[in-house]
């Protein structure tokens, strides 16, 4: 808040120094050369889509268990989405159909780790360099992700950060591209601020007026100093948010150990979760209750619950624009159908998470099918 504050008294309010301590302070977090922070994780991802130079008919390869957003970035960059359906157990992209859905078009392909969960890289970047297509990572869900001793973001050639208000670390509004492509990177901070010549932002400097020039028609996509204000004290604090929500995640597995629903898989030896979602799955024919009559037992106990996600080809609009069915990416389709995530906020009480298990327990001991 004093950080904020002091902005605020500065009256320096939109990009400026505190953007650039946040990019630093991402950039070594982060072990990787280069940050540059924008207003979402959907303008990193948009960007990050059109520094791959595409041509009309190429395609960008990427899962159907992610947020719209990721999709949305791949289209509004003028590439073809592809989709290649999750492993059932990891819910991350499965490498396999990856493979079976490149073509000579394909430029990249984006990962998403879900939940907070790394994608299995080794196999996947192996494809990537015989073919000649670039790897971004969605790390939406993934700001402290590792995987076999490197951060999530700097395991492909571009990764990209959300600080979304539920994100696990905020700025309420925000996002960050990284990378060690230079020229990627240069790139991407252009059309970032309308396509302006370099660091137009300090074209009211108190040194003086200086020029701008318009190298590209580019986009309103920079972050605000009072933004990054917040991301450099969320950073500071994310060790001790990620222990929390860790320690909610085991107390959650402890507590539905016998009852008959899907748990998150166990977190894979040398990687690092993020615990970003506890996703849960209620299968009717296991438990006597719909997913849906589950989500709306629970909001009435006044516990929040979301679906992340229904499946990509479950969405009018791509129904409408794509030929993609659902029963062609199963595992994704049937999570969808049957996910719940529960709360797992670092700021939940250790009475709220008792609350939350309580309520779980309540609505499916008795309905459980024996
Ligand atoms: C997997 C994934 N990708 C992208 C986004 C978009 O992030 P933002 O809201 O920062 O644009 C989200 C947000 O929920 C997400 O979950």
């Amino acid at each position: 808040m004093d950080e904020v504050l002091d902005s605020m008294k500065k009256a320096w309010l939109g990009t400026g120094p505190k953007v650039h301590l946040f990019e630093s302070d991402f950039a070594e977090y982060k072990e990787i050369k280069y940050a540059v922070a924008v207003n979402s994780c959907t303008a990193a991802l948009h960007l990050s889509c059109l520094s791959l130079g595409l041509q009309p008919g190429d395609e960008i390869i990427t899962t159907p268990m992610t947020f719209c957003a990721t999709i949305n970035a791949i289209i509004h960059a003028g590439a073809q989405p592809v989709l290649a359906d999750i492993d059932p157990i990891t819910l991350n992209i499965d490498v396999r159909e990856i493979e079976k859905k490149i073509t000579s078009r394909t430029k990249a392909v984006i990962v998403v780790h879900f939940a907070g969960r790394a994608c299995d890289m080794d196999p996947i970047n192996d494809l990537a360099t015989k073919h000649g297509i670039i790897i971004i990572e969605d790390c939406a869900h993934a700001i402290e992700t590792e995987y076999k001793g490197k951060k999530a973001g700097t395991l492909g050639d571009l990764g990209c950060f959300s600080f979304y208000a539920t994100k696990n670390i905020t700025t309420g509004e925000g996002g960050m591209v990284i990378s060690n492509d230079e020229s990627k990177i240069s790139q991407i901070k252009m059309l970032a601020l309308h396509g302006l010549s370099h660091d137009a932002w300090t074209r009211f400097s108190d040194s003086g007026y200086k020029h701008y020039y318009v190298e590209e028609a580019g986009f309103k996509y920079n972050m605000m100093d009072l933004q990054a204000a917040i991301g450099i004290h969320q950073l500071r604090r994310i060790d001790d948010y990620w222990k929390k929500r860790k320690k909610i995640w085991n107390r959650y597995l402890d507590a539905f150990g016998d009852l008959n629903i899907g748990l998150p898989a166990s977190v894979e030896n040398d990687t690092r979760h993020a615990y970003h979602l506890f996703t849960i799955r209620i299968n009717p024919s296991n438990v006597g209750i719909s997913r849906d009559e589950f989500l709306e037992a629970m909001t009435q106990s006044n516990i929040g619950v979301g679906v992340h996600y229904l499946s990509i080809p479950e969405h009018p609009y791509y129904k409408k624009n794509f030929s993609w069915r659902v029963e062609d990416f199963p595992h994704a389709y049937a999570f969808g159908r049957e996910a719940v995530s529960l709360p797992i906020s670092p700021k939940l009480t250790e009475q709220d998470v008792e609350d939350v298990i309580n309520a779980v327990r309540k609505i499916l001991v008795n309905k459980q099918i024996k």
